[in-house]
C-alpha cells in the first residue's frame, strides 16, 4: 500500500487556535517539531514543540534572552517583548539578560524574593481570596476572571512589593490596560507602561527614604558583595516580578478551574480531598493544571548567538527560537495518557514554570495563590458550575500567555451570614 500523505498542517495563530491549540501542536511534534513560522505580528520565529528538545533548548547557553542578539530590528519597534518596555527604559529585567548580569540580578532579588517571605504571606493571601469570593458568593454567578482570578494576583503583588493600599486601585488599572490590550493595540499599554514605570520611580524613591518590611525595601537593601541595584534596575525588577506575576496567575485559576470544571471527575475527587483536610491531592493537582493547560504557552524570546541545532535542525544566528511549553507538556513521549487531567499524575517534571537559568522564580507564590484559590472556591462554592457553552467562551488572542477572557459561572447562593463583606472594594 503507499503510504498515507501526511495530513496537512492546521493553522496557527487563529481564533479556533486559540480556543484549542492542542491538535495543532500534536501535528508539529510529530511532522515538524522544530517549525520555522511566521507570527501574526510578520516576525520569524522557530517554534520548538517536543519535551526533549524544548527543555534542551531552555537550558542552552547559545539561546540568549537580549533582544540586541536578534537579526530583525524587530525590538525596537516593540514586536519582540513586552510592549511598552522600552520606552519607559525598563529592559534591564531577568527576561531580557544573560549570565553574569543575570546571575547577579538573580542573586540580588532571591535575597528579597525568599521562600520565607512567601510563606509568610499565606494568611494575607487567604484573606484575599475570601474578601473576593464574598464579593459574589451570595449572588449565585459571577465572572469568575474579573471578579476572582484577575484581582486576587495585582492585589497580591502589589501587598509583596509594598503598593499602599490606596494605590493599589491604579495598578490594577494599569494592569487592566495591559492584560486587554497586550496582543493589539499597543499605545494604549505604552502609556499603562510609562505610567507604572514613573509611580515605580516615586515609589522607590519613597521605601529608600523610609524602608518597610516589603519586597520594594527589600530589593533596594538586597546587596552582593558590596553591590546594589540601581535605581533603575530596582524599577525594572518591580516591573517584571509585577508583570511576570500577574496574567499567569490569573490564567492558572482561570484554565485550571475550567479545566476541573470539564472533568467533573477529576474534580469530584479533588473536592473529596479538600473536604478531608488532605492536601496531597491539591499539590500533584496544581502541578497537573500547570502540565495539562499552562498559563504560559510559549516561553519567552531567545535568540541564537551563534548556530546551533535543535531536534536536527540548523537554527541560524540571530533567529528567534520560542520554545512552545504547551506542546512540550503534551508530548507523548514523556507524558502517558498526555491529553488525560489526572490531578495525581506523580511523574510530571511539567516545563509550566520553565527550566534553567531562567526558571521561574515566583513559583512558590504562584502554587500558594493556586492553593487558596482553588481550595476556597470548592468549599466555599461545592456546587460550582460552567454558566455558559464552552464554544462560546472567548480566549485571549496573545502569543506567550494562554487564558480565557471570561468564566460565567453559577452556584447555590451562599448565606451571607458567614461572609465578611459583600463589598469587593474591601479587599483592603
Ligand atoms: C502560575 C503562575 C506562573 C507561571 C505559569 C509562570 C511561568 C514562568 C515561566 C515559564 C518562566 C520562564 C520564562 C522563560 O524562560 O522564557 C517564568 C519566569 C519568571 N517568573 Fe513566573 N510564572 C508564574 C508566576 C510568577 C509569579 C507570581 C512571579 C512573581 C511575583 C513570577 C516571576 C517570574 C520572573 C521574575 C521570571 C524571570 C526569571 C528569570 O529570568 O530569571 N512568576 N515564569
Amino acid at each position: 500500500m503507499p503510504a498515507q500523505p501526511a495530513s496537512a498542517r492546521p493553522p496557527l495563530f487563529t481564533w479556533e487556535f486559540a480556543a484549542d491549540p492542542y491538535p495543532a501542536y500534536a501535528w508539529l511534534r510529530e511532522h515538524e517539531p522544530v517549525h520555522r513560522t511566521t507570527l501574526p505580528s510578520g516576525v520569524e520565529a522557530w517554534l520548538v514543540t517536543r519535551y526533549a528538545d524544548a527543555r534542551q533548548a531552555l537550558a542552552d547557553s547559545r539561546l540568549s534572552k537580549n533582544p540586541a542578539h536578534h537579526s530583525e530590528q524587530a525590538h525596537r519597534t516593540g514586536r519582540v517583548g513586552i510592549p511598552g518596555e522600552r520606552q519607559a527604559d525598563l529592559m534591564t529585567h531577568l527576561l531580557n539578560i544573560d549570565p553574569p548580569d543575570h546571575t547577579r540580578l538573580r542573586r540580588l532579588v532571591s535575597k528579597a524574593f525568599t521562600p520565607r517571605r512567601v510563606a509568610a504571606f499565606e494568611p494575607r493571601v487567604q484573606q484575599l481570596t475570601d474578601r473576593l469570593i464574598d464579593g459574589f458568593a451570595a449572588r449565585g454567578s459571577a465572572d469568575l476572571i474579573h471578579e476572582f482570578a484577575f484581582p486576587l494576583p495585582i492585589y497580591a503583588i502589589c501587598d509583596l512589593l509594598g503598593v499602599p493600599a490606596e494605590d493599589q486601585d491604579d495598578f490594577r488599572d494599569w494592569a487592566g490596560m495591559m492584560i486587554r490590550h497586550g496582543g493589539g493595540q499597543r499605545g494604549g499599554v505604552g502609556r499603562a507602561v510609562k505610567r507604572m514605570r514613573a509611580y515605580l520611580a516615586e515609589l522607590i524613591h519613597r521605601k529608600r527614604a523610609d524602608p518597610g518590611d516589603d519586597l520594594i525595601s527589600g530589593l533596594i537593601r538586597a546587596s552582593d558583595h558590596g553591590e546594589h541595584l540601581t535605581e533603575n534596575e530596582a524599577a525594572a525588577m518591580a516591573f517584571i516580578l509585577l508583570f511576570a506575576g500577574f496574567e499567569t496567575t490569573v490564567n492558572l485559576i482561570g484554565n485550571g478551574v475550567y479545566a476541573l470544571l470539564r472533568n467533573p471527575g477529576q474534580r469530584a475527587l479533588l473536592q473529596e480531598s479538600i473536604g478531608r483536610g488532605e492536601s496531597a491531592l491539591l499539590e500533584t493537582g496544581i502541578e497537573e493544571l500547570l502540565r495539562y493547560d499552562g498559563p504560559v504557552e510559549l516561553a519567552t524570546w531567545r535568540f541564537a548567538t551563534s548556530p546551533l541545532t535543535i531536534g536536527g535542525v540548523e537554527i541560524p544566528v540571530g533567529d528567534p527560537v520560542l520554545v512552545v511549553l504547551a506542546a512540550a507538556d503534551r508530548d507523548p513521549a514523556r507524558f502517558a495518557d498526555e491529553n488525560t487531567l489526572d490531578l495525581a499524575r506523580a511523574d510530571n517534571p511539567h516545563l509550566g514554570f520553565g527550566h534553567g537559568i531562567h526558571y521561574c522564580i515566583g513559583a512558590p507564590l504562584a502554587r500558594l495563590e493556586g492553593r487558596a484559590a482553588l481550595t476556597t472556591l470548592l468549599s466555599r462554592l461545592p456546587d460550582l458550575r460552567l454558566a455558559a457553552d464552552p464554544e462560546e467562551l472567548r480566549w485571549r488572542g496573545g502569543l506567550i500567555m494562554r487564558g480565557l477572557r471570561e468564566l460565567p459561572v453559577e452556584f447555590t447562593p451562599e448565606s451571607t451570614s458567614g461572609a465578611t463583606s459583600a463589598d469587593p472594594s474591601a479587599v483592603h
